[in-house]
């Protein structure tokens, strides 16, 4: 683990604003997320130890996402041009975001390469446990530059180094889906659009459009409630946002409130609710009594935070939706199964996932899921609706979780968009969710 005592005693000579500070601080991130922390969690760790300001914030999450899109590559490059893995952790966090930075490929790379050597080897001269290695530092980077081509040409013969997922994955997503695997995998390597969900009781898209074209953005509306701004920019920048006039939100996302035909009054479980984009979408629809559910005391103050700015209410309540001890009994109109899942199908939202998952996960997650569905199905309404949803391009935990749910009692499988790829063309505003609709045939009851 980064001692952060040294961070700290490196803040005296590094300038926060310089490339070898973000470097190093990213470096300390990299080596979270190899340890098995998630991008976020990793990010916040090591930004909150070191009380970054907002801009060093920026900077550094741009390079640890960009890292993150770049490492088959940059693991490829490490292995051809050192002799063993470089020690401590910290160091080859150092070459693999510098490695990331020399290959470019998005704005975290608008440093020319002699800058980016430059700062990589000042990051390592600055710190206590990396000073010894600042020549081996220099002399990777520099032998890169010397010998690029000759190495990318090498790289393209390696799989993980030219598509940048681990080869498990490259080899599921090409059994999966023969002949759309290598837009998937170029598409989950690109930079998500920033999608906003329109609050149709604030305003409308058209009006919304308006307002972020006086307030100098250019807008694409991609689905009934969805807009694209062309120029992306963090939340608080969003005009409106803190307002509740929009909701960051993908454009598949925003399909499944639609989907349950909400009608007033009627009583709805968002099961696996946090952080309540879905709960904010439906409650947007109509006035439905909500009851937003997630077993993550944590991540369900984020419901209460979103709908508050939203200017929605729902009951919110800390429960495992394998069990009942939360249920009061009155079965529900209508349930949103937004089952736990590997998340493969958001990978360019969330490029750590691809590293940090493990082959057997979707399996075991699958598992877990079908005894939510099992165990919430006993809840619903005869003449009611569940909509599954899961944001996995992995059959196990969708298409296949969904045929044994058509096989409950009274389960009825009505029409929804099932397997969204995200793909290139017109797919490519869409993230990989996956929707099975039922309902519970009437005359059954529990
Ligand atoms: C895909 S996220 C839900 C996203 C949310 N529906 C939205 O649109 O913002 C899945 C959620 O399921 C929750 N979860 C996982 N296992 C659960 C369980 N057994 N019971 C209830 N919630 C669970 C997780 O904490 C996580 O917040």
């Amino acid at each position: 683990m980064t001692d952060q005592k040294h961070f700290r005693t490196q803040n005296a000579t590094l300038r926060p604003d310089s490339l070898a500070f973000r470097l190093l601080v990213a470096a300390d991130v990299f080596c979270r997320v190899a340890r098995g922390q998630s991008l976020p969690n990793a990010l916040s760790q090591s930004l909150d130890a070191i009380a970054a300001d907002t801009t060093i914030r920026g900077a550094v999450q741009d390079i640890s996402y960009h890292v993150m899109r770049k490492r088959g590559m940059t693991a490829f490059l490490c292995a051809e041009l050192t002799d063993k893995p470089p020690k401590p952790p910290l160091l080859q966090g150092l070459l693999h975001c510098a490695l990331s930075l020399l290959l470019h490929g998005n704005d975290a790379a608008r440093y020319e390469s002699y800058t980016i050597v430059d700062q990589a080897v000042r990051a390592a001269g600055s710190h206590p446990s990396l000073s010894r290695a600042k020549g081996l530092v220099n002399a990777v980077l520099r032998r890169f530059l010397r010998e690029k081509n000759s190495l990318l040409e090498k790289a393209a013969q390696n799989r993980s180094a030219h598509w940048n997922y681990p080869d498990w994955w490259i080899d599921r997503t090409e059994k999966i889906y023969p002949d759309q695997w290598m837009s998937i995998l170029a598409v989950g390597n690109m930079p998500p659009p920033l999608t906003l969900r329109v609050n149709i009781r604030k305003t409308t898209v058209a009006a919304y459009c308006r307002l972020a074209e006086a307030a100098g953005f250019r807008t694409a509306a991609i689905g009934p409630f969805a807009i694209k701004l062309l120029d992306p920019v963090p939340v608080q920048e969003i005009p409106g946002f803190m307002d509740g006039l929009v909701s960051v939100q993908d454009a598949a996302a925003q399909l499944a409130a639609p989907l349950l035909a909400l009608k007033d009054g009627m009583k709805v479980l968002d099961a696996c609710a946090a952080p309540g984009g879905k709960s904010g979408h439906m409650l947007e629809l109509a006035d439905i009594d909500l009851l937003a559910l997630d077993r993550d005391r944590h991540r369900l103050r984020m419901i209460d935070e979103n709908l508050a700015r939203l200017g929605l209410k729902a009951k919110t309540r800390q429960g495992d939706a394998t069990r009942s001890d939360w249920w009061d009994k009155t079965p529900f109109d209508c349930i949103l199964a937004d089952v736990p899942c590997t998340a493969s199908g958001i990978i360019r939202r969330h490029p750590d996932i691809r590293w940090l998952r493990r082959p057997y996960d979707a399996r075991e997650l699958a598992m877990l899921s079908r005894k939510i569905l099992e165990n919430l199905w006993t809840m619903l309404k005869p003449g009611g609706k569940l909509l599954l949803a899961t944001c996995s391009i992995w059959p196990e935990e969708s298409e296949r979780q969904a045929a044994s749910l058509a096989s409950l009692p009274g389960a009825v499988r009505l029409p929804a968009p099932g397997q969204l790829l995200p793909i290139s063309g017109e797919r490519e505003d869409h993230d990989g969710l996956f929707y099975a609709l039922f309902s519970k045939h009437n005359g059954l009851s529990y």
